[in-house]
């Protein structure tokens, strides 16, 4: 029996963690069930692009699906290999060395039933291969999940910081940057991720806006308030459906399938 992850649980060991990636992981669980309901099989195999150490690899090995991380860093896949063989799933998650625009050097072409390409598109060469790349790595009827910066959240919190010039720049500028100084590359809307998604040749589903609220409240409050992590994963989830709040979120999801 594959160690199956409690419905519900996050992928992250820490509850302050959970706020970067409660939303993404109940998007992404629920379309993995439908895939595993829509193929009858319990056990998908799964392409994890710049998939790093494996926050989210992990999770999914422990839901007993076959994981293929894939990125260049060989520190983050050897953190990826301890993460794995301390939680019990070495034999269903495997590393591999490569890159989202030479990913068909190192894995094959149609053989994934879901694609994760999460907090990568802000940093590689060209967002628009790298999404055909993750279509391609997909079998008929597989889910994409794009995850990554977005532009709303990076002015707003420039300008929460009181850095209006640079919070004006990001505005207007087409990376979404604020300036020399920003370590980010690439920011992108909702509406630029879900076209990269429909060029590359996915049905674009559900968007979600992550970490609405989650970086502009002061730690402490979040910390030591009983009950206010709770309270605000709750209200995370509850807007980052709203198109609303698209706008403003620190991150964008969007879920696609590949037609078949
Ligand atoms: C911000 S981390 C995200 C890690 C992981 N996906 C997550 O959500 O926790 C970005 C990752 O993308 C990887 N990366 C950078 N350029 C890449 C490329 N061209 N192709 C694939 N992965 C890349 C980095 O090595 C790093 O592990």
């Amino acid at each position: 029996m594959p160690d199956q992850a409690p419905r519900g649980e996050t992928p992250t060991r820490s509850p302050r963690a959970s706020l970067r990636t409660s939303v993404v992981w109940e998007v992404l669980k629920e379309a993995i069930d439908r895939r595993a309901e829509a193929t009858g099989s319990p056990v998908l195999d799964i392409l994890d692009t710049g998939g790093g150490s494996g926050s989210f690899a992990v999770p999914l090995g422990r839901l007993g699906h076959r994981v293929t991380v894939v990125d260049p860093s060989p520190n983050a896949l050897f953190a990826l290999e301890r993460r794995a063989a301390e939680a019990g799933v070495a034999d269903r998650v495997r590393g591999v060395q490569g890159d989202v625009h030479g990913l068909f050097e190192v894995v094959e072409p149609g053989k994934y039933d879901a694609v994760l390409c999460h907090g990568v598109l802000e940093y590689v060469d060209d967002p628009a291969e790298g999404v055909r790349n993750a279509v391609d790595a997909l079998r008929p009827g597989g889910a994409l999940s794009l995850l990554a910066a977005g532009l709303g959240g990076a002015v707003v919190a420039r300008a929460l910081a009181g850095h209006f010039a640079e919070a004006h720049r990001a505005l207007g500028d087409p990376a979404g940057r604020w300036g020399e100084g920003d370590p980010v590359p690439r920011r992108f809307t909702a509406e630029q991720l879900t076209e990269l998604a429909r060029s590359a040749g996915a049905e674009p589903g559900a968007v979600h806006g992550v970490r609405v609220f989650a970086d502009l409240v002061p730690g402490a409050l979040v910390d030591t308030q009983p009950g206010a992590l709770d309270s605000l994963l709750a209200l995370e989830a509850a807007a980052a459906e709203l198109p609303a709040f698209h706008s403003v979120a620190t991150q964008l999801h969007v879920l696609a399938r590949k037609p078949g």
